[in-house]
């Protein structure tokens, strides 16, 4: 049987990602198989960046189906002398059933998919992070009822979750309204690709005032993610009227949910009156990265 990666948004189909939806809701409320689907399985998770959320709700979904994991921080390993992706991939797929990889670049976590003989799901690139806004997608449906129908507002810099946010508007068709500093934009492929296919359902505004309006979530991120080299104090300016603070999240609907994928750097993106505020609902979120990879586990590991 030929072994299918997930390496962004884009590789699943829509009636996969609601059926990977109902499955995390049915997960969550308890539903088990007699077997458990990765007994006997062994999952490798290689990060070559730091991460608290993906590597342990990952760890714990692979044990509670009844698999192995294994955590390999890539400065340990051979990669940190050289050793070429490509190697190192055609190695640990011949010990285990899957691989999460974590990297820096989107073409090494491509390069690194083609020589694994095994499924390989991004665990974040550079480019994007398709298990995190999955997840978002099953955590509004809890709140918002149908993920189809909402308005998100994404604010701030056009990195690998933004563009993730753009390739699930293709997939899923709710509305979504982007807002960057200018040289922050997202990724100007992926942006056309979902707009020329869709032109009515993504707007990107310069205001974040006005992409905010009406939306049923306000999401954002860091200003500088891992691995980016940005001046920490050009950076305040640059996305200063970027920041979600209560005058934001007023100019949204009434009641919009805040989310981010977190860590969270509290006074710069997000201010800790909205982010510890009765609109925000990151724990929920944080939580269910766990039942919305279960479901993700059952679909990719054979
Ligand atoms: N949101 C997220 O991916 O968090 P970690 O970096 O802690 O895994
Ligand atoms: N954009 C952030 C997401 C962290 C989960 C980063 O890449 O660092």
């Amino acid at each position: 049987m030929t072994k299918r990666d997930l390496l962004r948004i884009k590789d699943l189909s829509r009636e996969e990602i609601d059926h990977l939806i109902e499955r995390a809701g049915a997960l969550k409320s308890g539903a088990k198989k007699r077997t458990p689907p990765l007994k006997g399985k062994i999952i490798t998770l290689l990060f070559e960046k730091p991460s608290t959320r993906t590597r342990v709700s990952f760890e714990a979904a692979v044990l509670s189906l009844g698999g192995r994991a294994i955590f390999l921080a890539a400065d340990t390993t051979q990669l940190s002398r050289g050793e070429p992706i490509g190697d190192t991939a055609q190695v640990l797929s011949r010990y285990c059933d899957g691989i999460i990889l974590r990297t820096h670049s989107h073409s090494r976590l491509e390069e690194f998919a083609l020589n694994s003989r095994v499924p390989v799901i991004n665990g974040l690139s550079d480019r994007f992070h398709p298990c995190q806004i999955l997840a978002d997608l099953f955590t509004i449906r809890e709140f918002l009822g149908d993920y189809q129908e909402v308005r998100v507002a994404y604010l701030g810099d056009g990195n690998n979750v933004a563009n993730s946010w753009i390739e699930a508007c293709g997939r899923i068709g709710f509305q979504l309204a982007l807002a960057f500093p200018p040289g922050f934009e997202a990724d100007r492929e992926v942006l056309k690709e979902t707009q020329d296919l869709y032109p009515d359902r993504i707007e990107v505004f310069s205001d974040p005032k006005s992409a905010v309006a009406g939306a049923d979530v306000v999401y954002t991120d860091v200003w500088i993610s891992m691995g980016q080299d940005k001046d920490e104090e050009q950076v305040r300016q640059t996305f200063a009227g970027f920041q979600v603070n209560a005058e934001l999240m007023a100019a949204a609907k009434p009641g919009a949910r805040f989310m981010h994928c977190l860590p969270a750097h509290r006074g710069w993106e997000v201010t800790d009156e909205v982010l510890a505020g009765p609109q925000s609902v990151i724990l929920t979120q944080a939580e269910n990265r766990l039942h919305f990879q279960k479901a993700l586990l059952e679909m990719f590991i054979r």
